[in-house]
């Protein structure tokens, strides 16, 4: 299975189907084995599935003939038998079986048949905090099946508690979506508050002017939100709160927002959080989601390895050239292998996590972060700006076992978030995690896989150990990640604790393409 796996991420073209891969069923056709038709599924849902050849499964009658009169050697015995049995049977059996699979393949999983024609395909992460995202793109994520309903049930078990825990009855709840985009989730809040029967008051808070007017039209126009809904617009950073009919300035009770990139935090969902938490009621404010952590493991892909072997650098509008070896990419990964597996665990991938958020965080971390932005003078002199986002910088060490050779050409990245846990342990979760996602938010489609890629691949040998070293750097004003790559033999030495290092990457950064805060 390993070497199959290892394969199927090769830039096949063509793959032989001799007869001795043929079995007979019990009327005495051809067929392929189960493994062997798993195996061909594989291929066969690849943006451009390889060619299959069938041979020596017997000769077309007319088809060649130079073939037919070609004077054969006298078969034995054996083969004269084998011969007889094969007359007697139509030559196109085995090509028919195969017609036969290729027409009744069972139908793709939703995310593949959302993502056709982007398999493989390396897309430069979204930066929805500096860039303004078009209709077309919202368009796109609201056609999720799953993510919206889940934040509509994590919205109904946040209002639930905090009307039985702190509010009581008669009190609106007040909800806020920061960063509304079109409105998808004031529709789930205004859903959530329907369903539970807690009255809500809610507020839109987006910094798109496009979008913007998008919300307004929808709360004019939409019969839920009944022009009932606050629409602003505005940094959520700089938006002071809610402005209650009596002109007082509340504090908001539930914060949902959706500021998630395919790592979890690279689309600046911490940076964005930290600086609207002082709308959230100190005491029992919730945030939606709870928390989040990134996922990675090492992948080998030749095909993305060739692909931007063949790419040049990208360069911005100042002619600054940022090398493409030192980015993340954003790519529906298809035709890649895992290299690292636990062994009770096999087929699965280890995937590990590398870090995490949680909000609201300890008013004490931001009022120091306040305070370094504005440049402290400490004992030594010093007046710097910078610091101010240390609390959000991450650094994380992986070891991963391989137990088969093979070559890693990068990382593959993921995400988890706990959009809420109730009092009762009851969670609502999201998870783009291949060993979890099935049990958390199957059918999901919104976030493809992130891909860090190693400049120079590494090459792996039988029953290696990985370790994988990432750091989330930040200063006042971006956010970027490094990585690097180092490979151990795990042999018995590595049991009396001493490991032979074999391989270590270059230290990768994309600092020159941080996002910006
Ligand atoms: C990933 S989209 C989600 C949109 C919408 N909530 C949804 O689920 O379809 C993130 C949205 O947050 C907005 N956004 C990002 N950072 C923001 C900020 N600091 N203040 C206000 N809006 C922000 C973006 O413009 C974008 O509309």
């Amino acid at each position: 299975m390993a070497l199959q796996s290892r394969w199927y991420s090769e830039p096949i073209r063509l793959l032989m189907l001799p007869r001795t891969s043929f079995l007979r069923n019990p009327k005495g056709f051809p067929v392929l084995s189960k493994a062997h038709q798993q195996y061909l599924t594989r291929f066969l849902r690849l943006r451009f599935p390889p060619w299959l050849l069938l041979s020596d499964v017997g000769i077309i009658a007319g088809a060649n003939p130079s073939v037919a009169s070609d004077p054969s050697p006298a078969p034995t015995p054996a083969e004269a038998a084998t011969k007889v049995a094969e007359n007697v049977e139509d030559p196109l059996q085995h090509l028919k079986y195969i017609r036969h699979l290729q027409q009744t393949q069972p139908s793709r999983p939703p995310m593949e048949r959302f993502g056709q024609g982007y398999q493989d395909y390396l897309q430069s992460p979204l930066q929805p905090l500096t860039d303004n995202l078009e209709s077309i793109t919202y368009e796109v994520f609201e056609k999720d099946p799953v993510k919206y309903e889940w934040y509509e049930r994590a919205i109904a078990l946040a209002l639930k508690d905090l009307r039985d825990e702190h509010l009581g009855e008669g009190r609106e709840i007040l909800v806020a979506v920061v960063g509304a985009g079109r409105g998808p989730l004031v529709t789930r809040a205004l859903l959530a508050s329907r369903s539970t029967g807690f009255k809500i008051r809610c507020y839109a808070v987006e910094k798109n002017p496009n979008a913007h007017v998008l919300l307004q039209r929808r709360n004019a126009t939409d019969k839920l939100c009944n022009d009932q809904v606050t629409v602003v617009k505005s940094d959520m950073r700089s938006w002071p709160g809610p402005t209650l009919p009596n002109g007082e300035v509340s504090k908001v009770d539930i914060l949902v927002s959706e500021l998630l990139g395919s790592f979890a935090d690279n689309e600046l969902s911490p940076e964005c959080l930290d600086g609207v938490q002082h709308v959230l009621h100190p005491d029992h404010g919730i945030n939606i989601p709870q928390s989040y952590s990134a996922h990675l493991t090492p992948i080998s892909t030749p095909k993305l390895y060739s692909d931007l072997l063949g790419r040049a650098s990208p360069t911005d509008i100042n002619m600054t050239t940022t090398d493409k070896w030192e980015l993340p990419y954003v790519v529906m990964l298809h035709q890649i292998d895992y290299l690292a597996h636990d062994a009770s665990a096999e087929p699965q991938p280890s995937i590990g996590e590398t870090w995490s958020f949680a909000h609201p965080i300890s008013p004490r971390i931001l009022a120091q972060a306040r305070q370094r932005a504005g440049g402290t003078t400490d004992a030594g002199g010093w007046v710097g700006g910078d610091g101010s986002n240390e609390h959000n910088a991450r650094t994380s060490k992986l070891t991963f076992t391989c137990p088969n050779r093979g070559v890693c050409h990068g990382l593959a990245g993921y995400f988890e978030t706990v959009l809420y846990r109730n009092t009762q342990g009851t969670a609502v979760e999201l998870s783009t995690n291949p060993v979890t996602m099935e049990a958390k938010s199957k059918d999901m489609i919104s976030w493809f896989p992130i891909f860090f890629p190693l400049k120079t691949p590494i090459t792996i040998p039988d029953n290696a150990e990985m370790e994988v070293t990432m750091w989330r750097q930040t200063d006042d004003r971006k956010v970027w990640y490094e990585w690097v790559v180092e490979v151990f033999e795990a042999t018995a030495a590595a049991e009396s604790k001493k490991r032979r290092k074999l391989g270590m990457s270059e230290l990768h950064s994309s600092r020159k393409n941080g996002c910006l805060m």
